[in-house]
């Protein structure tokens, strides 16, 4: 068995190539549309092939899924065998912001083995922020530990806010949206789920929620957020499910418990 330092390792080598890639691409990619308003560029799918080859290259026995892989969960060249060990790749998180060239936009990887979350990187090419955490060892900002924000009540919290691409106007995302944009000090919607919950690990933001992510935009950043001292739970309370991707994040416990009457209050629970 390989140490948790090799995964640690060889994920931050394969999302900085992966951030590389974005950069030298950027401005000049052809863009289609996968549904309506739902983007993909060659930049997407070139920062995949390379984060791919560099996890099958280091280990060749485990199995990559991303979000650029057709139909979900199936490679490149067929269906994903199914091993022990699974990374999860977000090649590039904010294709919209990308595409506008607004600099904000990153790489997301994750290994998980068994249901656990081991190891996860989330890595930011402009602003040259690499994200790191591994399961009972804490979380890093460019090699410095980060914590999550005391922040405690709704009134206090800046939160991160994410609508699916295409929005219905029933849609749970908008309706929390709602309740929380009077109760909350402020929202923000940057465009990038995982960077979302990277701030929110960071002590930046102070909560994220989304029914809307897949589990490749959040496998890292909810392990982020856990070893940075904050609550990650599905939105009902529950225990989060990866391949759901649905959650609701906040700095610490008691933020966490007025979010959740918050979801009720929006009649989501
Ligand atoms: C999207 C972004 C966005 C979130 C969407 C995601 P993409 O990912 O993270 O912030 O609201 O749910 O699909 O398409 O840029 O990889
Ligand atoms: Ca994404
Ligand atoms: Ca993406």
């Amino acid at each position: 068995m390989d140490a948790i330092s090799d995964y640690v390792r060889v994920c931050e080598t394969a999302v900085r190539a992966g951030g590389r890639v974005l950069l030298e691409k950027i401005g000049r990619v052809e863009v289609r549309e996968k549904s309506p308003s739902d983007l993909v560029t060659e930049a997407d799918l070139a920062s995949q092939e390379v984060v791919r080859r560099t996890i099958l290259t280091a280990f060749p026995d485990h199995s990559v899924i991303g979000e650029e892989d057709q139909p979900d969960g199936a490679g490149a060249e067929g269906e994903v065998k199914p091993t022990e060990y699974r990374w999860f790749v977000d090649p590039l998180d904010g294709t919209t912001n990308y595409v506008h060239q607004v600099p904000h936009f990153c790489v997301s990887l994750a290994l998980e083995r068994l249901g656990e979350l081991l190891v996860g990187t989330v890595y930011d090419p402009v602003a040259e922020e690499c994200f790191s955490a591994a399961a009972g060892q804490g979380a890093l900002l460019n090699g410095k530990w980060i914590r999550t924000s005391d922040v405690s009540r709704l009134s206090q919290t800046l939160a991160a806010v994410g609508l699916p691409s295409a929005v219905r106007p029933d849609s749970p995302d908008l309706r929390l949206f709602l309740a929380a944009l009077t109760r909350c000090q402020a929202l923000r919607r940057t465009g990038s789920a995982a960077l979302n919950l990277c701030y929110v690990a960071a002590g930046r933001f102070d909560a994220f929620w989304s029914y809307s992510t897949k589990s490749w935009d959040v496998a890292a950043g909810v392990l982020l957020i856990r070893e940075a001292g904050g609550v990650v739970t599905a939105p009902d309370g529950g225990p989060f499910v990866l391949e759901k991707g649905h959650f609701l994040a906040a700095a610490n416990g008691q933020l966490h418990a007025e979010l959740r009457a918050l979801v009720a209050e929006a009649g989501l629970a």
